[in-house]
């Protein structure tokens, strides 16, 4: 324990020292790793956490995910009901129908995770080798891996920087005689353009995949993500806004894609009984224990993403007035963003020309759980690997993959990859004053940039 001046008020610090900090949390520890070994503790109230300094926060953040003695229930009831798998558990056919009418939408498909709801979705809608599916290269690898898993190939939309969605404008120009789906990714839990998407869409006649994975609950003109295109996938891994360790889900309106998602989910087995293989399908079934904690994770997913939500805009809002940091711009037209992450661009010239890496390092030195953003997938070599296979060029002439290839530029998306950070989401659902930590952070380490 210390006196600490901060903010212009001597006052008892009643947490621990810088050294009983980074000896004992884990945001300490990178901390530890990152510092500069001979590092003298410095004298000077402003000098940054990395260079010897106090480190504005040394609390660690709210935990994620979080429980209590509903999930335990459920978890439990499930158990002692022996009915564990999908077609006789409790929890399953309660959750999908609770999440298709929390959303408003027809129908609800449980899955074993967001990947296998996207495999699917394109499994339906008859999506595979030698088609072509537009998509947002700012997104987690897994939207990708879905289109590449069924043979198709990823083409590549720009991004917009200030939203970081898929940028609706560079759409047209990538269309071909082979686009058969746009997969518009609702980054970080905001809206990508519905309205100019869903219009370019009936244009050319092609479903709408909507990865709403990281979209829980967010609105587009009042309307929930996920149920404004032709399918919606959602995500209940454990850091997503509705948690249940592994689980996904493929919502729809159509009634004829829901039943295909049944029957595909269960080896294309005929749904109105028998024994016969009705259709080409797998096993995307799951087991009742993550639909349990879904069902209680739903009775407070409302409070928690009204807290993110406020504090989102609040962060925002601060961030802004802060010279050289910009966090992530939402279209007016999106109505409700749920913050799954918090993201925001930072402008080297502001920062003394400091690189992002280092102004990270800076930022957790301070406490901050701030993580560099996605890489740009188009670029990574995981797409030559698939391009090189022998399944793609079994499918794929000479030609179509060079011409794939000379294609794929997403100049946009390379300037927001190299600049862009974000924060999980959980540093959103404390209190007010996590959020002033982190306007804290970001103004000391802007402030004294030079010294990285
Ligand atoms: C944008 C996006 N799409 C898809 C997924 C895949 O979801 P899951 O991890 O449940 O397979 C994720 C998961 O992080 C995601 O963030």
């Amino acid at each position: 324990m210390r006196w600490i001046e901060r903010k212009g008020t001597k006052m008892r610090d009643n947490v621990l020292t810088r050294r009983e900090f980074l000896e004992k949390t884990s945001v300490g520890l990178a901390a530890v790793s990152m510092a500069p070994k001979a590092a003298a503790v410095s004298s000077d109230p402003n000098a940054l956490a990395l260079n010897g300094g106090t480190p504005v926060r040394t609390k660690p953040f709210p935990s994620w995910p979080q429980t209590n003695e509903l999930d335990e229930a459920n978890i439990l009831k499930s158990l002692r009901n022996h009915r564990w798998c999908t077609f006789d558990g409790e929890f399953i056919p309660k959750f999908e129908k609770a999440w298709a009418a929390r959303l408003g939408v027809g129908g609800c498909v449980i899955t074993p995770c967001g990947t296998h709801a996207l495999h699917m979705a394109l499994e339906i809608l008859g999506i595979g080798p030698g088609d072509e599916v537009l998509v947002s290269p700012y997104t987690y690898i897994a939207t990708i891996d879905a289109i590449l898993l069924s043979y198709a190939l990823p083409v590549f939309v720009d991004s917009d920087v200030r939203t970081f969605q898929l940028d609706p404008d560079d759409i047209e120009h990538r269309v071909t005689e082979h686009t058969r789906a746009i997969l518009p990714v609702h980054i970080f839990g905001a809206p990508a353009h519905m309205g100019k998407i869903l219009a370019i869409a009936e244009k050319h006649n092609v479903p709408v995949i909507e990865d709403a994975c990281q979209g829980h609950l967010a609105e587009w003109r009042g309307k929930k993500l996920g149920t404004l295109g032709t399918v919606g996938c959602f995500s209940f891994q454990e850091t997503k806004n509705l948690p249940a360790g592994e689980a996904g889900a493929l919502v729809s309106n159509r009634e004829d894609l829901i039943a295909r998602a049944y029957t595909f989910r269960n080896f294309g087995l005929n749904p109105k009984g028998g024994d016969r293989y009705a259709v080409r399908g797998t096993k995307y079934r799951i087991s009742d224990f993550a639909a349990a904690v879904l069902m209680a994770q739903l009775t407070r997913l409302d409070k928690v993403c009204a807290i993110r939500e406020k504090h989102g805009a609040y962060l925002g809002e601060e961030l802004k007035k802060i010279p050289g940091v910009m966090p992530q711009e939402h279209y007016p037209e999106s109505t409700r963003q749920t913050y799954y992450c918090f993201g925001l661009r930072y402008d080297k010239e502001r920062f003394s020309g400091a690189p992002r890496e280092k102004v990270i390092k800076a930022l957790n030195a301070e406490g901050m759980p701030i993580n560099a953003g996605y890489p740009p997938l188009n670029k990574e070599p995981f797409i030559e690997d698939n391009l090189t296979s022998r399944g793609f060029r079994s499918v794929y002439s000479k030609e179509r993959l060079d011409g794939y290839r000379e294609r794929n530029e997403c100049p946009h998306n390379d300037e927001l990859c190299a600049t862009s950070m974000y924060f999980l989401q959980q540093v959103l659902i404390g209190s007010k004053s996590d959020v002033d930590d982190i306007v804290e952070a970001f103004a000391k380490v802007q402030k004294n940039a030079a010294m990285l």
